[in-house]
């Protein structure tokens, strides 16, 4: 069965003992979560270990870090391997947000080489794709996010890509309080199988998770979440407040 997985995203939010009492109220929280139900928190790398002292004794509840670097190691200064990530147990990292390709220019090359330092590591990628308003505008949203997927992915083998978690971001939903339609959402997310499934056979495309990201919250999640295609969310704002990310949790299908 599909994981469902509700995914925090904190971006550069929160101090460290804002962040640490947020964890606590969400780990106390009573949420039941089924066997395949995820909640993940990608936290400032700062947090990392806190995070994860935090919530280690919480069923299916995982640490994600933001980003990492795409080099091994070395003269990198300021940069994070996946490697250090390991080494404090991290479970999962975000590769590829969209703010990290326009402000950081990183580009489809460039995540395939974090995704594969990821996965050398046992750490999940949270891989994110998804177009700009003007790509949309011009119908070219379905080729842009298959190209996103083929520059980045495709050189991974069936095994290596069944590690990976995908999350469908449209740009223009990041922050903007404006969410894509439910069939805006599924229709991506059908696509992005659909993709999967050419490449590598149904089986394959049919176990991986695909998170909806842009403006969810606790009051239209579980509508995005109830999709056939749609496993889960990637939260920034809401995710920074207890209440709203406890009923993001519950939403899960
Ligand atoms: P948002 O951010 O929920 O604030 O739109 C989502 C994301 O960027 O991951």
């Amino acid at each position: 069965m599909r994981k469902q997985i509700a995914a925090a995203n904190w971006k550069m939010n929160l101090t460290y003992q804002q962040g640490t009492a947020l964890l606590q109220t969400l780990v106390s929280a009573e949420i039941k979560l089924k066997e395949n139900h995820v909640a993940v928190f990608a936290v400032p790398f700062p947090y990392l270990e806190m995070a994860i002292d935090t919530v280690h004794h919480k069923y299916n509840y995982f640490i994600s870090a933001q980003n990492c670097s795409d080099k091994k190691s070395g003269a990198f200064t300021g940069e994070v391997s996946a490697e250090m990530l390991k080494s404090l147990n991290v479970t999962y990292c975000l590769v590829g947000h969209s703010e990290r390709r326009e402000y950081f220019r990183e580009g489809n090359q460039m995540l395939a080489e974090k995704i594969n330092l990821c996965l050398a590591n046992e750490i999940t990628p949270i891989f994110c794709c998804g177009e700009a308003l003007q790509t949309r505008d011009i119908d070219q949203q379905n080729t842009f996010v298959e190209q996103q997927l083929r520059e980045s992915l495709f050189h991974l083998s069936e095994e290596a890509l069944l590690k990976i978690v995908i999350a469908y971001e449209p740009i223009w939903a990041i922050g903007t309080g404006k969410t894509a339609s439910t069939e805006q959402a599924q229709e991506m997310h059908a696509h992005i199988r659909s993709v999967l499934q050419n490449q590598y056979g149904a089986p394959a495309a049919e176990q991986i998770s695909i998170l909806y990201g842009g403006s969810v919250k606790a009051n239209n999640a579980r509508e995005l979440f109830a999709s056939k295609d749609v496993d889960g969310g990637l939260v920034g704002g809401a995710s920074l407040i207890a209440t709203e990310f406890i009923e993001i949790i519950k939403a899960l299908k």
